[in-house]
């Protein structure tokens, strides 16, 4: 039984791609490795949980030590690279906490899979999950393809950007079987509420204010995560090692467009009148070192492994209004300790 190592399985695209390799895959023993960050939470797990291919292990991937003696313990063959922190607003705050996670935990999870790898003919993959904001900021024209030059500009981004070139440097250095994939921005059932969408949704349900930063004029390429995760699947099983991959919605939507889509919607399903969750956006001072525009151009990976995003953007968003609005105890269970701390230093102490 192949033995597949998804780390950050507890978090928002994690848990997505734990639920589809855990079904799917019958014949793989998945083991979800997760440090259950106040991003993490094994309650998005709950369906699978029983699953005898599926196993969950409470780990830091900051440790090499111990990373070392799992690696030995399990022998992987093939790992999905999740594990991060992922919050641009956070990395602003704290910059070396994405160091230690991103950077040095990803440089560990290469060192240990490296060190069991050891024979040529078997076939392994680290399949490392980055992001388009290594990529930089785009003006209105253009897309990012796997050829645009790195140019990171927020801690997080520079963070990311640092583990893909080590990752591409254990593929140059020590022919390592590795694969990247870069995506736009993710929604969906499951995302922290510290993210643009969740946020909205949540304050949109009680009545507190949207914040919109700056004039709500920056552009992000929208992704379901269920089409991420197939994405991710597709990579895992059919991508060729050393190759980058973009995947991204082919959705732009400037953030107030899109925070007035979602307070359409749900006005709607909290029987409001029209326009009263409009009232709710709020411009606030703006992030610092905002990227304007995020687009990615996808025509690799749909041209050679032939994906596509399959949900539309209203559908999309509905479903995840909707999972929002059903699950009030996940909602409730997260939005407390770190988070109500993060609330007030990012948006009531500026
Ligand atoms: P998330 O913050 O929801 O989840 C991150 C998970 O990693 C959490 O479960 C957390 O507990 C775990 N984790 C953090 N530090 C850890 C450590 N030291 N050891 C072990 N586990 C640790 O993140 P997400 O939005 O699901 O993103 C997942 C990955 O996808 C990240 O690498 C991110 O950079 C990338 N990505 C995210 C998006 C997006 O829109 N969310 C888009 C493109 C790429
Ligand atoms: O592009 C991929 C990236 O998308 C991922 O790598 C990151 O992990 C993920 O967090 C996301 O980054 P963004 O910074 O684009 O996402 P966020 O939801 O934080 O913000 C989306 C946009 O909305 C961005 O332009 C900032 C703006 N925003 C965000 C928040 C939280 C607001 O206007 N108000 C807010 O309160």
């Amino acid at each position: 039984m192949q033995k597949i190592l998804i780390t950050g399985g507890a978090g928002f695209i994690g848990s997505h791609v734990v639920r589809l390799f855990v079904r799917k895959y019958p014949e793989y023993h998945i083991v979800n490795l997760d440090k259950l960050t106040y991003a993490g939470n094994l309650e998005n797990l709950d369906d699978i949980k029983e699953y005898s291919n599926y196993e969950f292990i409470r780990g830091d991937i900051t440790q090499l030590e111990f990373l070392a003696d799992l690696f030995e313990k399990y022998k992987f063959s093939g790992v999905i690279h999740l594990a991060a922190e992922s919050h641009v607003d956070r990395s602003i705050i704290n910059p070396l906490e994405f160091v230690y996670t991103n950077i040095i935990g990803t440089v560990n999870l290469l060192n240990a899979a490296r060190k069991i790898w050891q024979n040529p003919q078997d076939r392994h993959i680290f399949y490392h999950i980055s992001t388009d904001e290594v990529y930089g900021s785009l003006d209105e024209e253009g897309y990012f393809s796997e050829d645009t030059p790195y140019d990171p500009q927020s801690p997080y981004s520079a963070s990311k950007a640092g583990s893909d070139h080590f990752v591409r440097a254990y593929f140059n250095t020590y022919g390592l079987p590795v694969i990247i994939t870069n995506c736009s921005n993710n929604y969906g059932p499951n995302q922290f509420p510290e993210k643009l969408i969740p946020l909205a949704i949540n304050n949109i349900k009680n009545n507190i204010s949207i914040p919109v930063y700056g004039k709500g004029e920056n552009i992000r390429d929208w992704l379901y995560v269920e089409d991420h995760a197939k994405a991710i699947d597709l990579v895992f099983h059919r991508g060729m090692p050393g190759e980058t991959y973009n995947i991204g919605g082919n959705n732009e939507w400037r953030n107030i467009d899109l925070i007035r889509l979602l307070c359409e919607l749900m006005d709607k399903r909290l029987n409001r009148t029209a326009g009263t969750s409009e009232k709710l956006i709020t411009f606030v001072k703006d992030r610092a070192g905002h990227d304007l525009r995020y687009a990615i151009d996808s025509s690799k990976i749909c041209t050679k492994l032939g994906w596509a995003p399959a949900l539309g953007f209203r559908e999309g968003l509905e479903r995840t209004v909707d999972w929002y609005l059903a699950n009030e105890r996940w909602l409730t269970n997260v939005l407390s300790g770190d988070y109500e701390k993060y609330y007030v230093t990012q948006y009531l102490k500026r």
